[in-house]
């Protein structure tokens, strides 16, 4: 069995309380959870940072330190020039922040969903093609656990459910030609949700900066209660579960 800790929306702005909540996170992955014994990977996406600023991504890189395995891909509020600078130390690169990651039996895919200047989203044709060559340079088989941002469908929540994917046929053409793809995950809502898309599970991860409430729980857009949050993707016999956590910051 594998197990994949995901975690999204950190929005990390300069202030004391974004870094705690992400701090306390990664205390508990790094120290209660074991860490790299116990976790596979760890899978980031999306709203790294506030405002797409260097001085934000500075501030992941140093928070999100883990032995652990980690893959990260954007949102809308991010930039891909400063986070490919920070990250990655390539200047002026404005490419789509794809990665993947090889396990013996699982491959995890983040990609970047992100439109520069818009709060919506796009899986583009070039980053589902070269998707489609890291499952086809995977053994036979293997399961596939895909990562990005924006949820592919209309979630309950109104402020999100405007600015999803635009155009969520393109996604699932591609899930439709990858049985092995055992579902899709996706931040930017920051709940803590569970659906199905293109006959598979989409799951939604909680986000960490803080919670959006649904219609009926009050009038403010923020729900300023809940903790931040984890969720856990146990993979195992080419079916997904997954577990959510609140963690005390
Ligand atoms: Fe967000
Ligand atoms: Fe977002």
């Amino acid at each position: 069995m594998f197990v994949v800790a995901q975690i999204s929306d950190l929005h990390f702005d300069g202030t004391t309380d974004r870094r705690k909540r992400v701090a306390a996170v990664m205390d508990y992955l790094n120290g209660r959870c074991g860490g790299p014994r116990n976790i596979d990977a760890l899978l980031v996406t999306g709203d790294i940072a506030d405002e797409g600023l260097p001085e934000e991504y500075r501030e992941a890189v140093e928070a999100l330190s883990t032995d652990i395995p980690t893959l990260m891909t954007l949102g809308n509020h991010d930039d891909r020039t400063a986070f490919n600078s920070v990250v990655y130390d390539m200047e002026s690169c404005s490419e789509p922040v794809n990665s993947a990651l090889r396990l013996d039996g699982l491959l995890i895919l983040a990609l970047d969903s992100s439109i520069s200047g818009r709060s919506d989203g796009y899986l583009a044709r070039g980053t589902l093609d070269w998707a489609r060559t890291q499952i086809a340079e995977a053994d036979p088989g293997t399961a596939v656990l895909v990562g990005f941002h924006h949820p592919a469908l209309p979630i309950g929540i109104p402020f999100i459910d405007d600015r999803c994917q635009l155009d969520p046929a393109l996604l699932a053409e591609f899930i439709d030609e990858h049985p092995t793809i055992v579902g899709t995950v996706s931040g930017h809502a920051h709940t803590p949700a569970a659906t199905m898309f293109a006959g598979r599970p989409h799951i939604v991860a909680p986000g960490v900066a803080s919670t959006l409430n649904l219609p009926f729980e009050g009038t403010d857009v923020v729900n300023t209660v809940q903790r931040p949050g984890v969720a856990f993707h146990l993979i195992d016999d080419g079916a997904l579960t997954t577990h959510f956590r609140g963690i005390p910051s």
